[in-house]
């Protein structure tokens, strides 16, 4: 049993140690040969996922993010990590059918999802008519932001397609059309620090075979 006069415990400490672990005492000298605490996992969950065209099983943290399962887990770095915090879009990945930030989305909430990634679009040697087209027109500088920008893109052309409204669509009981303004307003959520917005609305255009 420790002397409890030799007890030292600092908020970090009573912190670390209180956060899903036991709280016992603890010497610095104990804690010290513990070394540093990782968040223990008390319950892990499998999650079966289909991502780009592959079944997947992990075994996960259920809190673990979407963006982080594969970054982390799967190893798909393509899909970046911009604010974590459904801010800027550079996360953006397209879940069955529909776009979504992965930073905002638990991986056990997609159980049986299909999951395309910018790595799922194209490869260098074979690539999707949207990365020809950002490459052909510069939509990019530093390319933080682009793959996110182009599986938005992506399923831009197809929400269009398949007649979904958005907040700047007039006529709500007809088809809406590709237009700048449309283009504008569905890719407002991917923000480029670098400012090539202008390339990225003519790659865009040229995919959707409308000049704007
Ligand atoms: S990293 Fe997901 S929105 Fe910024
Ligand atoms: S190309 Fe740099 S943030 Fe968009």
């Amino acid at each position: 049993m420790e002397n409890n006069q030799n007890l030292k415990i600092n908020r970090r400490d009573l912190f670390v140690y209180g956060a899903g672990i036991a709280v016992v005492p603890h010497t610095e000298a104990a804690l010290e040969k513990a070394g540093p605490v990782s968040p223990k996992i008390e319950h892990s969950y499998g999650v079966s996922l289909r991502v780009n065209g592959k079944a997947r099983r992990l075994e996960l943290d259920p809190r673990t993010t979407l963006l982080d399962a594969l970054r982390e887990h799967l190893h798909l770095t393509g899909t970046k990590k911009g604010c974590d915090h459904g801010q800027c879009g550079a996360c953006t990945v397209i879940v069955d059918g529909r776009r979504l930030n992965s930073c905002l989305t638990l991986a056990v909430m997609h159980e049986g999802s299909t999951v395309t990634t910018v790595e799922g679009l194209g490869t260098p040697d074979a690539m999707h008519p949207m990365q020809t087209s950002f490459v052909k027109h510069d939509g990019f500088q530093c390319g933080y932001c682009t793959p996110g920008q182009i599986c938005s893109a992506v399923a831009v052309l197809d929400e269009l397609k398949q007649g979904i409204p958005s907040h700047v669509t007039g006529d709500l009981t007809a088809k809406p059309m590709f237009s700048a303004e449309e283009l504008r307003e569905r890719m407002s959520g991917n923000i480029c620090r670098c400012g090539a917005y202008a390339n990225i609305v003519a790659a865009v255009s040229e995919v959707a075979g409308v000049a704007v």
